[in-house]
C-alpha cells in the first residue's frame, strides 16, 4: 500500500520546553527558564510542557502532583505566557511522549545515558535502588522535545548535557533509519531536528543562598537556601538579608567578584531582576556595605516576585480554570504530536491502520 507522505516541511522553528511538578518553583526556575518562557513567545511559536511524567520518577504524592501540576501551569500564565497563543500542557495527557521515550529508549546507548551527571546525583549512592524511570528520564525529556520537532529549547545550566543527548538521539535515529525515511519520502535525511538548547538571559545558573557554590535548588534542605515564587514578602526579606556573604564589602568591578561565589551571586540575582549590568550595580553599590546592597535587593525581589506569586494564588483558586487550559493546550498539543507519531511508527515498520 501507498502512503501519502504526511509532512514534507521539516524543521519549522519551534519552542519546547519544561518544568516538573515537583516541589516548590523557585527563582532558579523562574530566571533561568519561566521568564524567558514568556520573553520568547513574541518571536517564536512556543510549547511549554508541565512534566508530570518526570514527576514520577523518584516517587510522589499523588495529590500533591495535582496541586503542584496547578501551580506550575499558574506560573507559566502569572509570568506572562500567552496559552491562547501558544501552548500550555501537562505532558502525561499526549501519550506520544511515553510512546517515543520507548522508542528512544531503544535508540540511546547505555553509555550515553550511563554518562548522565544529574542521574548520578538524583539516585546518590544507593544506585541499585533507583527507578530504572529516573534512569530512563533523559530519554522521555528527548522524547518530549522532538515529538514536537522543536527546533529551540530554552533552559538554565544544568539540562545542558540532557539538550546534548537529545542531540545525539536525534542523530543516530537520523542515521539508523535514513534508507527507511527516504523511501517513505520523508524525504529530508534529517528527520529529527539537531534542536539548539537556549541557556542564555542573565541568570541561567542561580546559586544556593547558602552556598555560592551549589545551585539554587527543590531539593535543598534548607528553605532558606532558596526564594519561592509563592513566598510573600516577608520570607523575601529574610532570605535575602540572612543570605551568606563574606567579611568584604562589594567590589566596585566585577573583576573583583571572582572567588566570591556568594556576592557573585547576589549581583547576578540583582541584574537578572532589574535588566541592568552588573558592572552599573557595581558602580553603585561597590565599597559599600553589604546591609545596603541587601536592603536594595529586597526591595527589587519583592517588587518583581510579589505580583507572580500574588497571581499564582489566585489562579490556583480556580483549579477548573487551570484545568481548561491544560486541558485545550493538550488538544493542542496532540494535533502536532499525531501526525509525528503515525511517520515514526511507520518509520520504525510498526503496522498501523
Ligand atoms: P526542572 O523542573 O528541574 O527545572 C525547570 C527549569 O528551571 C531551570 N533551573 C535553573 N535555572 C537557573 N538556575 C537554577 N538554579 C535552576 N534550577 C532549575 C532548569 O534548567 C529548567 O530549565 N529535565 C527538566 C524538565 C524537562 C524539560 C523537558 C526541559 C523535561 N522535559 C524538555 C526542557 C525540554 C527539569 O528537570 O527541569
Amino acid at each position: 500500500m501507498t502512503r501519502q507522505p504526511i509532512s514534507l516541511k521539516p524543521h519549522t522553528p519551534r519552542i519546547f520546553s519544561g518544568v516538573q511538578p515537583t516541589g516548590n518553583l523557585h527563582l532558579g526556575n523562574y530566571l533561568g527558564a519561566i521568564k524567558r518562557f514568556a520573553e520568547l513567545q513574541t518571536s517564536h511559536e512556543c510549547i511549554y510542557c508541565v512534566v508530570d511524567m518526570h514527576a514520577i520518577t523518584q516517587g510522589h504524592d499523588p495529590l500533591e502532583l495535582r496541586r503542584a501540576t496547578h501551580e506550575v501551569t499558574a506560573a507559566y500564565i502569572a509570568a506572562g505566557v500567552d496559552v491562547k497563543k501558544h501552548i500550555v500542557f501537562n505532558q502525561s495527557q499526549v501519550s506520544g511522549h511515553a510512546e517515543l521515550a520507548w522508542i528512544f529508549n531503544c535508540v540511546a546507548r547505555m553509555g550515553w545515558a550511563n554518562r548522565m551527571t544529574q542521574f548520578k546525583e538524583k539516585a546518590g549512592k544507593d544506585r541499585e535502588n533507583a527507578s530504572v524511570g529516573l534512569f530512563a528520564y533523559p530519554m522521555l525529556m528527548a522524547a518530549d522535545i522532538l515529538l514536537y520537532r522543536a527546533t529551540a529549547v530554552p533552559v538554565g545550566e544544568d539540562q545542558k548535557q540532557h539538550l546534548e543527548l537529545t542531540r545525539d538521539i536525534a542523530q543516530k535515529f537520523n542515521f539508523d533509519f535514513a534508507e527507511r525515511i527516504k523511501a517513505l519520502g520523508l524525504n529530508s535525511g534529517d528527520y529529527f531536528p539537531l534542536t539548539e538548547p537556549l541557556i542564555a538571559g542573565p541568570a541561567p545558573r542561580v546559586m544556593s543562598l547558602r552556598d555560592g557554590t551549589k545551585k539554587m535548588s527543590k531539593s535543598d534542605a534548607s528553605d532558606y537556601s532558596r526564594i519561592n515564587l509563592t513566598d510573600d514578602a516577608d520570607a523575601i526579606a529574610q532570605k535575602v538579608r540572612k543570605a551568606k556573604t563574606d567579611p568584604e564589602p562589594l567590589p566596585s568591578e566585577a573583576e573583583g567578584l571572582k572567588g566570591r561565589p556568594e556576592a557573585e551571586n547576589l549581583v547576578t540575582l540583582f541584574a537578572a531582576l532589574s535588566g541592568r549590568e552588573a558592572a552599573s550595580i557595581l558602580t553603585e553599590f561597590g565599597g559599600g556595605q553589604f546591609s545596603t546592597f541587601k536592603q536594595a535587593l529586597v526591595d527589587l525581589a519583592v517588587a518583581s516576585l510579589a505580583p507572580i506569586g500574588d497571581e499564582m494564588r489566585r489562579l490556583v483558586a480556580d483549579p477548573a480554570m487551570i484545568d481548561a487550559v491544560l486541558f485545550d493546550g493538550a488538544d493542542r498539543a496532540r494535533a502536532i504530536a499525531e501526525p509525528v507519531m503515525r511517520e515514526v511508527r511507520e518509520i520504525m515498520g510498526f503496522v498501523q491502520r
